[in-house]
């Protein structure tokens, strides 16, 4: 409130008004008081003059009485002559002497030289002296009681003129500066740039010029500000789609990168394929054509050995009862030997035989469409004789519309030898084994999971399952060719492809075949 009441009092202390109105009142105030100073010693000089030509009259009047009386000495007429020249208006000081003891005196005796002494003359004679003297103080306030209204009037008037003059100030020129003032304090607070209200006069004046440069600045700010706005909202949607963009970019940089670092790893993994895969096809390779270069010298042997056989027996036969009876020990060695030569020349040619097939060569028609269910169930009744004497089990989940174009031999091989490794490797100490053979399909493959429960590999045997002689159990019936059989067939015959997976009990193999006979290996 006090600073309201603080900023009204400066405000009108500041005020144009004001200041402007109090210049022009203490200009007239001056200019009125420098004429009414010029009236009022007009005036004096003339109340002045009036009063010194009618002293002079009352001199004149009085001087040839009183010098007549002077000259009878008649006192009492001295006096009352006296009396009479003292009542005169203008008259404050009367003196009348003779140069002698006659002195007549009223009034008080001014100390100023405005005091009029004459000669009394009596028939030419001067024989005393009338000295008279107006009183300045009555020439004032007759002064200023003659020229009072005329100072009142003009006093009244100036206050008037002053009082129109700040009317007028006020209305034309305050009133308007601060509605302008208002206005534009209210849209500098509210920022709002808008023409002003207050309309400009007709009089074209200086505020009226002012309302309207205030009009065109608000207008150009007002152009200014939409242009501004217009310019950040296009900058705000190009940062959007700036930055929609960016990440549109960024996502697809990832996802190439994730690409490319899968490729990466395909890569890789098909290059240690790659060479597991060429690695295993040589061996393969040596190891068939070690069967094939053998074989034959293998059939002569058992040739050899079956015509020794004959030759023996008919040597039998031909000798004398006698002679047998003398060389019986020997023919008995013979027998033996010949007997021990059987069995492993057989053995020899099983093995070789063995060898020669790991090479998966031609088995069966590939461009046959078979089930794979039905082949599946092939195998289990071929080797069920096997699994009566166990009580191993085995579970096939396959759907009997599923499909493959291929060799049911070698699908059937493939199933043989896995059983057979579980049964004889998995299931080792193990009386009730379970089997499961699981077949599903995508667009272009057959998927097919065989797995046992046995008592899984070692590191070792996970990394050499596949490679050709690789067995745990060597010199025990084992020749380390199932696996390398398996993964023959499936790779080079059927053109899929056959991975050990990680599991915590027994093994798994995961093994994909094309549905249709491919021409191209991977
Ligand atoms: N189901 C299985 N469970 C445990 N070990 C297995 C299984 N299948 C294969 N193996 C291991 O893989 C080796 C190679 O198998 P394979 O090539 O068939 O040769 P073989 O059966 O003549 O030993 C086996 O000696 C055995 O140690
Ligand atoms: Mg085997």
């Amino acid at each position: 409130m006090s600073t309201r009441s603080g900023n009204l009092v400066d405000s009108i202390r500041r005020s144009i008004v004001r200041r402007v109105s109090l210049s022009i009142i203490v200009t007239v105030l001056a200019i009125g008081t420098v004429a009414m100073a010029a009236i009022i010693c007009w005036h004096y000089q003339r109340q002045y003059d009036d009063f010194e030509s009618s002293t002079s009259n009352v001199t004149n009047a009085y001087s040839s009485a009183i010098a007549g009386a002077m000259w009878h000495l008649d006192t009492s007429q001295l006096n009352l002559l006296a009396d009479g020249i003292q009542q005169q208006e203008s008259v404050s000081y009367v003196r009348i002497n003779d140069r002698g003891a006659l002195n007549i005196e009223r009034g008080i005796r001014p100390y100023h030289r405005d005091i009029q002494t004459s000669d009394l003359l009596y028939n030419g004679t001067p024989i005393g002296q009338l000295e008279i003297a107006f009183n300045r103080e009555s020439v004032f306030s007759t002064t200023i009681q003659t020229i009072l209204p005329s100072l009142i009037a003009l006093l009244v008037g100036l206050s008037l003129f002053g009082i129109i003059l700040v009317v007028i100030l006020q209305r034309v020129v305050s009133s308007r500066i601060q509605s302008l003032a208002l206005e534009v304090r209210d849209r500098l607070e509210n920022n709002r740039f808008e023409p002003l209200s207050l309309q400009p006069s007709s009089s074209h004046d200086e505020i009226d010029s002012l309302i309207r440069t205030f009009n065109k600045l608000s207008e150009r700010i007002l152009d200014e500000l939409q242009q501004k706005t217009v310019a950040q909202q296009q900058l705000s949607v190009v940062n959007l789609e700036l930055e929609d963009r960016v990440k549109l970019r960024t996502y697809h940089l990832q996802e190439t990168v994730t690409q490319l670092n899968q490729t990466l790893i395909d890569l890789n993994t098909t290059q240690s394929k790659l060479i597991e895969a060429e690695k295993l096809s040589a061996l393969g390779g040596m190891i068939a054509a070690i069967g094939h270069e053998i074989e034959t010298p293998l059939g002569l042997c058992l040739t050899v050995q079956s015509c020794l056989k004959n030759d023996v027996i008919a040597l039998k036969r031909a000798m004398p009862s006698g002679a047998i009876n003398q060389t019986q020990d020997a023919m008995a060695a013979v027998d033996e030997s010949l007997a021990m030569l059987d069995r492993n020349l057989k053995r020899s040619a099983e093995l070789m035989k063995g060898f020669k097939e790991v090479s998966a060569g031609q088995i069966g028609d590939d461009r046959q469409r078979i089930s794979l269910l039905e082949t599946i169930q092939e195998v289990v009744a071929v080797l069920t004789p096997k699994l009566r004497q166990t009580k191993h089990t085995i579970n096939i989940d396959c759907a009997s519309n599923l499909m493959l174009q291929g060799s049911a031999t070698a699908i059937s091989q493939v199933l043989t030898n896995l059983i057979m490794n579980s049964l004889t490797h998995g299931f080792h100490n193990i009386d009730e084994g379970e089997i499961r053979i699981q077949a599903g399909e995508n667009h272009e493959w057959i998927i097919l999971r065989y797995s046992d429960n046995g008592v899984g590999m070692s590191d070792e045997t996970k990394q050499k399952i596949f490679e050709p002689l690789y067995t745990t159990l060597r010199g025990k019936g084992g020749t380390g060719l199932g696996m390398h059989l398996v993964y023959n067939i499936i790779r080079q015959r059927l053109k899929g492809d056959i991975t050990l997976e990680e599991s915590d009990v027994g093994v798994v193999f995961r093994m994909q075949i094309p549905k249709q006979k491919r021409r191209q290996a991977s």
